[in-house]
């Protein structure tokens, strides 16, 4: 088992109910893992601020009619090509498509190609997730 620190904080009646009945809804049965999971999430946004070495998924949501837009996402997807591990692409309709892309890298580049893609004239809906290597959280 791994080393564990036992805490005791002190937090506000109704905060503390407020937070209790959050985690009920999403389903933890355990405060501890509750405010683990908080702690891991202030630090995977911390690795991104701090530039480091990132994953995440870009999704984008567009109507491929749009005039020349297919052709500049795959040009912007070809420029940051070393981002990029994996893409996913579902034809919603007869005109919407949801693309999916796993990206790896030092964060600077994975947002600038988030922003960039997202920035696309035509692109109707786009999210940058942020997630992490995993290497100091585990
Ligand atoms: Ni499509």
């Amino acid at each position: 088992m791994k080393d564990l620190t036992r805490v005791a904080i002190s937090i506000d009646k109704r905060l503390m109910e407020r937070f209790d009945a959050l985690m009920e809804e999403k389903g933890f049965t355990n405060r501890s893992e509750a405010i683990r999971d908080l702690i891991r999430d202030a630090l995977v946004e911390r690795e991104w601020e701090e530039g480091r070495e990132v994953v995440g998924t870009i999704t984008l949501v567009y109507n491929h009619h749009t005039r020349e837009l297919s052709d500049n996402l795959n040009e912007l997807q070809h420029s940051y090509y070393g981002s990029i591990i994996s893409n996913l692409h579902i034809h919603l309709d007869e005109h919407n498509c949801l693309e999916v892309m796993v990206v790896r890298g030092n964060s600077a580049d994975v947002r600038a190609l988030a922003d960039r893609l997202i920035g696309t004239r035509g692109v109707v809906h786009g999210k940058l997730t942020m997630a992490t290597t995993g290497k100091d959280l585990a």
